[in-house]
C-alpha cells in the first residue's frame, strides 16, 4: 500500500518513523504547508527532498497513493480527508476525526458515498494494559459493570494550537477517554451532563478541566439481558494540574455487580467481594501497540475491503461525547446522545 503522509511535526514525526518501520505501507511522500517542517524530517530521517511536498493537490497528483494519512490540527481534517477520498484513497486521520459535529458528520457522508475505508487513530485502545482491561471486565468474572469512575490529571505545557483552542481538554484529550469508556465497558452513551473551568493559575486560554457523568448503555450479546441497565460513569480531567499526575489513560474504578476492578498507574487488580483481598491481573503482552498497531490494522482493513474497528462510522459515538460535553458544559443542561443517526 502507498500512502503520503500530511503534517510532519508533533505527533507526524512519530508517525514518520512507525511509517519507516512498517513492513506492510511505502510512504510514498510527505506533505506540509511548513517547508522547515519538511526540511527537519529530510535532515532527520534522511528522506529525500523529492519526497516533500507543500502541496497536498501536487503529491496526490505525482505519486497517486492508495491511502492518506493525516497529522495536522484538527480543522484541517475534514477538508483533507474528503479530498483525499474523492480522489480515490483510503483514509486514516489522527483523532479527533475532525474539529466540529457537522464536520464530523459531512466526513462520514463523504467515506459513505465514496465507498473508502476510513479509520481514526484511536490508538490509547491498543495498549497492554487496556486489553487487559477489556477482557477481564469481559471474561464475565466480576458480572456486569454498573459505575465507574476515571480521573486524568496532568499539567503538560505543549505550546501551540492546544493552549490557544477552546476547551482543549474536552476537545483534544478527552476523545481518547470517551472512546476508551465505549471500549471497555462495551457500550454506548445516551445522556451526558457536564461542568467544565480553566484553574486560576491555567495556561490555556480555553477551560482546561472538566466533570462529565454520562450514562451509557451496554451493546446487547446474543442470550444476555444487557443493554437494560444503564452503566453510570462519571470522568473527572484536567490537563493543568500541578502534582497528583495520572497516566495518560487515566485511573479507572469499574464497580461490576459482583466484584471491582481497578487501573491505577496502569496495573490492574480485581476484588471478588469486599473482604477479599485486592488480586494483581497480569498484564497481556502485545507484539504491536498504538501507532504501529493502527498502521498494520489500517492495511489489513484495506487489503480485505472491509471498514476497522476504529472506522470514521464508529468514531462518531465517541466524537460525539466530545461536543455534547461542550454543549452541556454551555447549556448547563443534560444532553441526549444518539450517534449520528
Ligand atoms: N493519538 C495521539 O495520541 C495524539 C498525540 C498527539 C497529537 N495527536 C493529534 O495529531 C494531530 C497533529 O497534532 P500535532 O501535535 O502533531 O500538531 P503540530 O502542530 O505539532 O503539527 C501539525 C503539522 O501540520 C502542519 N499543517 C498544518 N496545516 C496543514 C495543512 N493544511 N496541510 C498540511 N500540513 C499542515 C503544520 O505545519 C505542522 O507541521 C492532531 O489532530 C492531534 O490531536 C494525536
Amino acid at each position: 500500500m502507498r500512502m503520503v503522509q500530511v503534517g510532519v511535526l508533533g505527533m507526524g514525526k512519530w508517525w514518520v518513523q512507525v511509517g519507516l518501520k512498517s513492513p506492510d505501507v511505502e510512504v510514498a511522500g510527505y506533505v506540509d504547508i511548513n517547508p522547515d517542517h519538511l526540511k527537519a524530517i529530510q535532515d532527520e530521517f534522511d528522506i529525500a527532498p523529492s519526497q516533500c511536498f507543500v502541496d497536498f493537490d501536487e503529491a496526490l497528483k505525482e505519486l497517486k497513493p492508495d491511502a492518506v494519512l493525516i497529522v495536522t490540527p484538527p480543522q484541517f481534517h475534514e477538508p483533507i480527508a474528503v479530498k483525499a477520498m474523492e480522489a480515490g484513497c483510503h483514509v486514516l486521520t489522527e483523532k479527533p476525526l475532525a474539529d466540529t459535529w457537522e464536520a464530523c458528520l459531512r466526513t462520514v457522508e463523504a467515506v459513505r458515498r465514496t465507498g473508502r475505508i476510513m479509520m481514526v487513530a484511536q490508538n490509547y485502545r491498543y495498549r497492554p494494559e487496556i486489553q487487559t482491561l477489556r477482557n477481564t471486565l469481559r471474561s464475565g468474572r466480576f458480572g456486569a459493570p454498573g459505575q465507574v469512575l476515571i480521573n486524568f490529571t496532568r499539567g503538560p505545557h505543549f505550546g501551540g494550537f492546544r493552549e490557544e483552542m477552546p476547551y482543549p481538554l474536552i476537545i483534544d484529550m478527552s476523545i481518547h477517554h470517551y472512546d476508551l469508556m465505549r471500549y471497555i465497558l462495551d457500550a454506548d452513551p445516551v445522556r451526558l451532563t457536564a461542568f467544565s473551568w480553566n484553574p486560576p493559575w491555567s495556561w490555556y486560554r480555553g477551560d482546561a478541566s472538566s466533570v462529565s457523568r454520562i450514562d451509557m448503555i451496554p451493546r446487547a450479546k446474543p442470550g444476555s439481558n444487557a443493554g437494560q441497565h444503564p452503566i453510570h460513569v462519571t470522568y473527572h480531567a484536567s490537563w493543568c494540574t500541578r502534582g497528583g499526575t495520572t497516566p495518560w489513560n487515566g485511573n479507572w474504578m469499574i464497580y461490576c455487580e459482583s466484584g471491582y476492578l481497578e487501573m491505577i498507574d496502569n496495573q490492574i487488580y480485581a476484588q471478588a467481594s469486599d473482604d477479599a483481598a485486592k488480586e494483581p491481573i497480569p498484564i497481556e503482552p502485545m507484539d504491536l501497540t498504538d501507532q504501529a498497531y493502527l498502521l498494520r490494522a489500517f492495511y489489513e482493513a484495506v487489503r480485505d475491503g472491509r471498514q476497522p474497528e476504529t472506522s470514521a462510522e464508529d468514531n462518531l459515538r465517541s466524537i460525539e461525547m466530545v461536543f455534547r460535553t461542550v454543549e452541556s458544559c454551555e447549556s448547563g443542561q443534560t444532553v441526549q446522545l444518539t450517534g449520528g443517526a
